[in-house]
């Protein structure tokens, strides 16, 4: 996980009343739709960098899928105050069936509407290298393959999946051209790929196979187009967040019980640190929020095969630090 970025990643995740540290921030490149922009749109994002691209839906900030750091980047860029799980874009659906466990479903979705904005929800592949903060920790992950040609060149040329959100900081609206992405995130990303303005203009259609073909969220793709495919209809579950704590909880919880703001640990625990608390495991020796979160599912596994009870060190409450706090207050959560 070593890359250029280190530097300044902890000064984007500042403390948000400080506002930006501007003398730090990367200046945002704009990229032309040109294959010297495609160039290098591809290695900034094979470097770890952020990168936002256009979709046929909207656009996407993208990171390499398999960087822990660079998905954590995602979410301080974003301001996110959530780890909600991220879609994965790929250039083809032998890429996709590398990531996710496709069944008979899925595979007639996919030859249907792939590329396309169908966004699919499938069983994780174990070994597919994806960043477990790209699917927030969940054993499923969303897939698609944008049907947008800047997209596609800029994903074979990476040769990577990208998990890539919305272009827009947290809370706003989706980013449709390259301007509306300067306009959020300016100064916090390392470029924007200018392809002009996005076609459709409304995310992807996600629809989840779990029991069955759902509707998870209603977009580009409407949703009689599946079930003509599909000659049936798509049971409905918009309402079911995925990031209620109520559903998540249970993917959170480590089996053995899991205590906050611990500075030290009692007799038999595991203690997990952050900054000047050493621990047995550590989030980040450094303190630094972007490392943590890169780091908290990898951790909390890790803490959960020894079997002992987990004590955490406090993590400050700002930047990155709100997310990571969130999915730790679920994870001791009483159940
Ligand atoms: O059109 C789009 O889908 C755009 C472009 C950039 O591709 N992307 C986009 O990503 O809208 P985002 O991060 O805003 O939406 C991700 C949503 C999550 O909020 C969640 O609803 C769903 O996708 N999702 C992702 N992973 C999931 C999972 N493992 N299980 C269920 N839902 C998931
Ligand atoms: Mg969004």
């Amino acid at each position: 996980m070593s890359h250029n970025y280190h530097g300044f990643v902890g000064l984007v995740t500042p403390k948000p009343q400080q506002g930006r540290s501007v003398t730090t921030m990367p200046k945002t490149e704009r990229l032309i739709a040109n294959a010297t922009g495609i160039a290098r749109a591809a290695t900034l994002l094979r470097g770890g960098g952020l990168v936002a691209f256009p979709t046929e839906t909207v656009y996407g900030l993208g990171a390499d899928a398999t960087d822990d750091r660079a998905v954590a980047r995602i979410f301080a860029a974003k301001g996110r105050p959530q780890f909600n799980p991220l879609i994965v874009h790929v250039a083809s659906v032998d890429q996709a069936r590398a990531i996710g466990v496709f069944n008979e479903t899925a595979e007639q979705l996919a030859q249907a509407f792939w590329p396309g904005a169908l966004t699919l929800v499938l069983p994780l592949r174990a070994n597919a290298g994806i960043a477990p903060l790209v699917s927030a920790g969940l054993p499923s992950i969303a897939i698609r393959v944008p049907d947008h040609a800047l997209a596609q060149d800029l994903l074979r040329q990476v040769g990577k999946p990208i998990a890539a959100p919305s272009a827009n900081p947290s809370g706003k609206i989706s980013p449709t051209n390259a301007q509306h992405v300067f306009t959020g995130l300016d100064g916090l990303i390392e470029a924007v790929l200018d392809g002009g303005p996005c076609p459709v203009g409304l995310e992807s259609t996600i629809v989840g196979l779990k029991d069955g073909p759902t509707l998870l969220r209603p977009g580009g793709l409407p949703a009689e187009a599946i079930e003509a495919c599909l000659g049936a209809s798509l049971a409905r579950d918009e309402g079911e967040t995925l990031t209620a704590p109520g559903q998540m909880a249970s993917h959170y919880a480590p089996d053995a019980s899991i205590r906050l703001n611990a500075n030290t640990a009692r007799p038999g625990e595991l203690h997990i640190g952050f900054g000047g608390t050493e621990g047995d495991l550590t989030l980040s020796t450094t303190g630094d929020l972007t490392e943590a979160a890169a780091r908290l599912f990898h951790i909390l596994h890790q803490a959960n095969r020894t079997g002992k009870p987990i004590a955490l060190a406090p993590v400050p409450d700002h930047g990155l630090g709100r997310a990571i706090n969130d999915r730790l207050r679920r994870a001791a959560a009483p159940r």
